[in-house]
């Protein structure tokens, strides 16, 4: 039986989602393995949603947010970025791997670019197999 991933987006409001949302309209086609978790800014994300996620079976996680400059509460991305820096340290010594925790950049009109980070990112996931995390009852 082959390996699919299960991937959790982390996704803002404004800027993300809305690339995910022209995605879908323009018919762009991404893998269905990601679900999408919706906050209003990627500054919302708090680490401990990322660990969670890991813990109820995840094998990939995304942060994805507006560009460095525009998000719409000023400085919520600078947070995303510490955090991302925080758990990619943090997911080493778990064991868990950094490579397993994704932060990507989508503006509203960057439907292309989310179909292809949300695709890259599940290939990497399906070469890395299984998380380390995932119990024998979450096939
Ligand atoms: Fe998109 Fe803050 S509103 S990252």
């Amino acid at each position: 039986m082959s390996f699919e991933p299960r991937i959790i987006a982390f996704l803002c409001n404004w800027c993300s989602y809305g690339a995910a949302d022209m995605a879908g309209t323009s018919r762009v086609q991404y893998p269905s393995n990601v679900r999408i978790i919706r906050f209003m800014c990627s500054g919302r994300i708090d680490p401990n949603f990322v660990v969670e996620a890991f813990l109820r079976g995840a094998d990939g996680v995304m942060m994805t947010g507006c560009h460095i400059g525009d998000c719409h509460y000023i400085d919520g991305n600078y947070k995303t970025v510490h955090r991302y820096e925080f758990l990619s340290h943090y997911l080493d010594v778990l064991g868990i791997g950094s490579e397993r925790l994704k932060l990507a950049w989508c503006s509203a009109a960057e439907g292309n670019k989310f179909a292809s980070e949300v695709k890259e990112f599940t290939d990497l996931i399906r070469g890395l197999g299984p998380s380390p995390m995932r119990g024998d009852d979450d096939e």
